[in-house]
């Protein structure tokens, strides 16, 4: 089935759906962007995206494009051309197209609005969160405002790529400190030496993860408890287990630090645990 994008207000076969050579998004990584996890065709965790999108914008002086119940609509209805029933769906807004130049347009000039969303093989992911996945550690090279969800990703990507050319799924940053800061697309976790659920506090220069902050809650409604406290890669491979979250990897057991065996090398129970009952969560409340 052909796919269908979203590109300013038209679906578009996607092998036809293009943008402006002049979209600041695509010459400035002028841009915004966010990613639901998609169940039973519905967002997963959308309130917290949509809130983490507004501030997004906000924090970059873009105008917002069109309503939250609009923009529901268009997500919606890019799924169901998809035909897409479990997956992903990404937008971007840029700051619109205009003739180049580093500072803001002209205030009329329009956001641009993309959608895309694909399918994810729920029974493949399984397989792969059930033997956890390998990260390496790279130093933290990024800007100060993390927490903004631009599409300015290119120490992101050479870090994934880094770890990709190592044989390992996600790459995490290390600050000056010593500290761990996040993953290159997903929020950092462990379950120390002592048993003790752990992840970097938002105070730091990391993304405020939509994934982490229901992790949290459905933390605390296991009655398990957390600390918001950051820890070193060598924490790190001492931990009893360790993981990563995000809307793409969910809860994901990481059983591999820089070549390290975590643990005892498999899947931790923790882990295991909490992606099956934040997957249960994120199903029962996806709009
Ligand atoms: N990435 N940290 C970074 C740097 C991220 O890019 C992401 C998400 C996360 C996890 O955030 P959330 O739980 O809200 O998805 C943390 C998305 C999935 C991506 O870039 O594809």
């Amino acid at each position: 089935m052909p796919r269908t994008a979203y590109v300013n207000g038209r679906y578009v076969p996607l092998a036809q759906a293009a943008v402006h050579i002049e979209d600041r998004g695509y010459q400035l990584a002028d841009a915004v962007y966010e990613v639901w996890a998609v169940f039973g065709g519905r967002l997963a965790d959308a309130e917290g995206h949509f809130a983490r999108l507004q501030r997004s914008l906000g924090e970059l002086r873009i105008p917002t494009p069109m309503s939250r119940q609009a923009l529901t609509t268009v997500l919606k209805e890019v799924l169901r051309r998809n035909r897409i029933n479990e997956g992903l769906i990404y937008l971007q807004i840029s700051r619109g197209v205009a003739p180049r130049d580093h500072a803001f347009p002209a205030e009329a000039t329009a956001p641009a609005v993309v959608i895309t969303a694909k399918p994810v093989d729920r029974a493949a992911t399984e397989a792969k969160a059930a033997l956890g996945v390998s990260v390496i550690t790279q130093p933290e090279n990024r800007w100060g405002r993390c927490d903004i969800k631009t599409v300015g990703l290119l120490p992101n990507v050479l870090a994934r790529q880094a770890a990709r050319e190592q044989g390992a799924a996600e790459a995490w940053f290390v600050d000056p400190d010593g500290l761990v800061t996040e993953g290159a697309s997903s929020n950092a976790w462990i379950v120390d030496r002592n048993g003790v659920l752990r992840t970097r506090d938002t105070r730091a220069n990391i993304l405020r993860g939509v994934t982490r902050l229901t992790l949290l809650d459905v933390i605390a409604q296991a009655g398990l408890t957390v600390e918001e406290r950051a820890f070193t890669p060598q924490e790190a491979k001492e931990a009893q287990e360790a993981f990563i979250t995000g809307a793409g990897s969910l809860v994901l057991p990481v059983t591999r630090i820089d070549g390290a065996l975590v643990g005892t090398g498999e899947a931790g129970p923790v882990a295991k645990r909490l992606r099956s009952l934040y997957i249960e969560r994120a199903r029962a409340t996806a709009i």
